[in-house]
């Protein structure tokens, strides 16, 4: 078979015939690699026959199925699952190494081996031995789980086909390796060969199998975008490195609600489920101080709960100092000028200090009421009430401006145990967030204040 070399961009997947220093595509420099594949795009029949041969049908003959579910036996997972794993669908979860991806696997894996019949767990990455020792610090016994250090997909699925498994894991993606194509493991066409390969597995054999996906520095996930295509359920672990809890997300799921969250702590053996991450998340917060509110913001598609603090003093001496943490510097004078000419309310002799507590940096507008209001609440020494939260962008004319995804902002913070919200007028439609909600709409700054302080 005639073999041509191609350019393909490690971002994003575009292909070129030859190197380029920027990639015309996702713009990302020094990112082609060069890889090669086979001139003939030859048609897999094994994995043509293994989805069936099907025949398109009428919209009115196709019946409606519930998906069934199986559950991992963790009550978090399930809950960012959608309740459970369908069978024949693709996960992937990303995030940090050493956050414990592996770990919360092993764990399911064990749960299901026990409750619902045998899994492969094929690691790449570790030998059987460090997979089983983690596993003995679990508690994981007497349960029908095969471990396979395997990095060839060939040997993986052959392995499938001999044992049957219910369920397979895939620790990770970017180890894998396909014998038909001559790239490194981990570069686009081999991850992209390898998940299409299970995809047909998956569906296939209505097998439920779990990818580990590594992620870049930027926190996504590190591979091609395709990836995110093939698979049904895109899960994201995080966590900060100084804290035990971690908190699974679903960005994508074909089979359940996006924005729902699972909320683990790491302990000594393994990860434990919080049943009411809300209480986790006040437990860190100081409550009843004035100058500390929450705010409800937007990380890439993922909405967060972050605590704004502000800190305004009588300045001693000469200019009154304005220190940002974690909040654009160059906005905080544009708000407090708003608040003096809009709110009537002078800090020019006072020294305002802003910072998003836990090393979180918000750049988006809609942080903006937020700070306003930790910094009228210091201002007045009274705090906020602990059940609030707010968002929204401030205006020059100290008007409220609608925040993006404001639905998606309000449903987080009704996850996370939170009562009310101060939002920006007409931002939220009552059918979108739950019901128990009770949402203060602000046209203005001054309104903002009087609703919050
Ligand atoms: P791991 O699952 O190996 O992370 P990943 O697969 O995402 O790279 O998690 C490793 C970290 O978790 C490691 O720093 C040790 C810690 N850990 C615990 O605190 N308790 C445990 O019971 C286990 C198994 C790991
Ligand atoms: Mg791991």
């Amino acid at each position: 078979m005639k073999v041509r070399p191609v350019f393909v961009c490690q971002s994003c997947g575009s292909q070129s015939p030859k190197w380029l220093g920027r990639c015309p595509d996702c713009g990302e420099w020094n990112s082609f690699v060069e890889e090669r594949t086979s001139a003939t795009a030859t048609v897999d029949r094994g994995a043509v026959a293994a989805l069936g041969g099907r025949k398109a049908r009428l919209y009115e003959d196709v019946d409606i199925v519930v998906a069934e579910r199986l559950a991992t036996g963790i009550s978090e997972f399930d809950r960012v699952l959608g309740g459970g794993i369908v069978p024949g669908s693709l996960v992937l979860l990303g995030g940090e190494p050493g956050i414990g991806k592996s770990t919360l696997l092993l764990q399911a894996a064990a749960h299901f081996a026990a409750t619902v019949g045998p899994v492969l767990y094929c690691s790449g990455e570790e030998s059987e031995h460090q997979v089983k020792m983690r596993g003995e610090r679990l508690g994981v016994q007497g349960a029908p789980l095969y471990l396979l250090a395997e990095t060839c997909i060939e040997r993986l699925i052959e392995e499938v086909e001999r044992l049957s498994p219910v369920l397979l894991i895939v620790d990770s993606i970017q180890t894998v390796f396909s014998t038909k194509i001559a790239s490194a493991p981990g570069s686009v066409s081999q991850v992209r060969q390898a998940a299409t390969d299970l995809l047909f597995t998956a569906k296939g054999r209505n097998l439920p199998t779990i990818l580990v996906g590594h992620v870049t520095k930027d926190g996504s996930l590190a591979g091609p975008k395709v990836l995110e295509h093939v698979v049904d359920t895109v899960l994201y672990f995080e966590g900060e490195q100084h804290h035990a809890h971690r908190v699974v997300r679903a960005v994508k799921n074909r089979f359940g609600a996006v924005s729902e969250l699972g909320v683990f702590e790491m302990t000594g053996n393994g990860l434990r489920p919080v049943p009411n991450p809300s209480r986790l998340f006040l437990a860190e917060r100081s409550l009843g101080v004035p100058g500390s509110v929450v705010l409800s913001t937007i990380e890439g598609s993922r909405p967060i709960l972050v605590e704004v603090q502000a800190l305004v003093t009588a300045a001693t001496f000469g200019n009154a100092r304005r220190t940002a943490n974690g909040f654009d510097p160059q906005r905080l004078p544009l708000l407090l000028a708003v608040l003096d000419k809009r709110a009537g309310l002078s800090l020019a002799t006072d020294d305002v200090f802003v910072n998003v507590a836990g090393g979180m940096r918000v750049d988006e507008p809609a942080a903006d009421l937020a700070v306003v209001a930790a910094i009228v609440s210091s201002l007045r020494n009274r705090p906020a009430a602990a059940d609030l939260v707010l968002f929204g962008e401030v205006g020059l004319a100290g008007e409220v401006r609608a925040a993006s995804q404001a639905a998606l902002r309000v449903r987080e913070a009704a996850q996370l145990g939170f009562g009310r919200v101060v939002v920006p007028d007409g931002n939220v439609a009552a059918g979108d967030v739950p019901d128990a909600m009770q949402i203060t709409e602000v046209r203005t700054v001054a309104d903002a204040i009087d609703a919050v302080i």
